[in-house]
This record gives C-alpha cells, sequence and structure tokens, in this order.
C-alpha cells in the first residue's frame, strides 16, 4: 500500500505557484486577491477558513476575510456579494457553507459572478465544466483529480464508485471522472443513501471515492484488494484524550483498508490540503484570465 501524502502535494504545488506569483509580482503587478466570506461561528469552518487564508500568505496572494455574525440578514450578505462581484481588485470569492438557516444557500450562490465563483459552485461553471468547457472546477473535486494525476494513477477505463452525490463533491468528481481526459474516462457508479447493495458494489471497484461524511463508512470487506481509496471525509469524533476533544476519522476504516488497497489518503493529510490548494489554483486562473479571457 502506498499513502498518497496529499500535505506534502499540496504543499509541492503551492511552492511553484508561490514562484509563479513572484514571477508576476517582480513587473510590477498585484498579486492574485482572494476573499473568503464566513457567516457565524461553526467551528469547522472557521478552522477551514484559517487554513485558506493561512494559504493564501504561503503562496504570496493578497486574502481578505470578511467574518460576519450569526445573524446577518440574506440581504446583507447579497450586498456584499454585489460588492465583491464589482471589486476589480478582487479576483475570486467563496462563501464557506454550511450557512445558517435562515440564509438560503441557492440564493447565495446563484449571486455570485460566475467569473469570481473560485469554488465553482455557480451552476454557470457546473453546467460548463459538466460540457467540457473552460471552468472553475469545484476545489475538492479539483484537488482528487490532481492528487491522481500527480501520483499517476490510471482512472481509463477503471470502474469507479462514488460515495455520496452532493453538489460540492461526489456529483461533480463523478462527473470528472467519466469524461475525457487524464485522469478520466472511468466507469463511475454514484451511490447513495437510497442506494442498494452498497457493500458489494463498493468491493468489485477499482477505485473508491468517499464523501458521504459517516466515520469509519467504508470497512475492509467493501475494499477490493489492490483498489484505490479516496477519503474525502472530514469527521470530527469526541476524543476525551484529545486537547480539542475531539479527532478527525474519514469516511473509511483506516487502519483495516489500508492493509488491502493499492493508494490510500489518510484523514487529515490526504484530500483536505489538496482542497484549500485547488481554490489557489482556481484563484491563480482567475487572476490570469484563464477561465473567462
Ligand atoms: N464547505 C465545505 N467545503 C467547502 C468548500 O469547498 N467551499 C466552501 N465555500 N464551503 C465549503
Amino acid at each position: 500500500m502506498e499513502l498518497i501524502d496529499g500535505k506534502a502535494l499540496a504543499l509541492q504545488i503551492q511552492s511553484e505557484l508561490k514562484d509563479q506569483v513572484e514571477a508576476y509580482t517582480l513587473t510590477g503587478k498585484r498579486p492574485p486577491h482572494l476573499v473568503a466570506v464566513l457567516v457565524g461561528e461553526n467551528p469547522a469552518s472557521r478552522s477551514y477558513v484559517r487554513n485558506k487564508i493561512r494559504s493564501c500568505e504561503r503562496v504570496g496572494y493578497r486574502s481578505t476575510l470578511h467574518h460576519l455574525e450569526e445573524d446577518t440578514s440574506q440581504d446583507a450578505l447579497l450586498a456584499l456579494i454585489d460588492q465583491l462581484n464589482k471589486d476589480k481588485e478582487v479576483d475570486g470569492f467563496i462563501i464557506q457553507l454550511p450557512l445558517p438557516r435562515h440564509i438560503d444557500p441557492t440564493a447565495v450562490i446563484l449571486a455570485i459572478a460566475p467569473e469570481k465563483d473560485v469554488d465553482g459552485f455557480h451552476p454557470t461553471n457546473f453546467g460548463r465544466m459538466t460540457q467540457g468547457l473552460s471552468a472553475y472546477h469545484p476545489a475538492t473535486p479539483l484537488g482528487i483529480m490532481e492528487m491522481l494525476r500527480r501520483y499517476n494513477i490510471d482512472t481509463s477505463g477503471k470502474d469507479c464508485v462514488v460515495l455520496g452525490r452532493s453538489n460540492i463533491v461526489g456529483r461533480p468528481i463523478s462527473i470528472m471522472l467519466s469524461s475525457k481526459g487524464n485522469p478520466g474516462n472511468a466507469t463511475v457508479t454514484v451511490l447513495h443513501s437510497k442506494s442498494k447493495d452498497i457493500s458489494s458494489r463498493c468491493a468489485q471497484a477499482d477505485i473508491i471515492i468517499a464523501a458521504i461524511g459517516i466515520p469509519n463508512f467504508v470497512k475492509s470487506n467493501m475494499v477490493k484488494p489492490g483498489a484505490v481509496i479516496i477519503d474525502v471525509g472530514i469527521n470530527r469524533v469526541e476524543d476525551a484524550s484529545k486537547k480539542s476533544g475531539y479527532r478527525l476519522v474519514g469516511d473509511v476504516d483506516f487502519e483495516a483498508v489500508a492493509e488491502k488497497c493499492s493508494f490510500i489518503t489518510p484523514v487529515p493529510g490526504g484530500v483536505g490540503p489538496m482542497t484549500v490548494t485547488a481554490l489557489l489554483l482556481n484563484t491563480w486562473k482567475s487572476y490570469t484570465g484563464e477561465v473567462y479571457g
């Protein structure tokens, strides 16, 4: 079994990005600028956003955080989005999800200008991605694709099971893996809460992408010997022995599955750092005008 070291890979790509940023700023250009909007105090969201801002600093991007109160109205958030859409000094921005219950996430995502939607959540980017047109691809699936590419993991013609059908991971990665390209060209099955025979379908897969948010869901008997396992889960489980009171576990029973598979991503240190890096890559594309010109 080979461990896919997402953290090391992320740092390597970030170092490449830093060189690119320096090459531009040395000619007098301003650095890329990413804005993150966080509403409320969700602890996991705060930690993700902190990470994104820290990563911007590492590669030499400018970053701005708008941390809004939990009771911020939807109209106030939409007004901020309108302002960010128009701000020529902002290359891209993200609205951290989930949002407080009184805010409709669809209305928020639809308000983001597709040219600045570096999360790739707007239906325009999603639709363009689906049709193979230039688009911002959502960060987590993009990070996974980059990981597969850099580890030379062959997906062409492989049977791939995606566990989960969310708009931000399961659905888009299923489209990306089945699209023409490398990585790509896989035969993809999307499994979800209403699917039958989940265990036996997983056990036939060459590649499993686990993105259902259930700790240790994928057990050893669900894995074919030599399969590739990508664990997208970041679940907080109580652990009194930790200072924070919790530890992070993935959607895969790592210890048991690691013995059986060919490649596996750890949690933490697997997909997570690649997600942040993919966001930086999208911001770079926005800065250089690669997607929308
Ligand atoms: N919540 C969980 N993942 C993501 C992500 O990639 N982007 C945003 N904006 N919110 C998230």
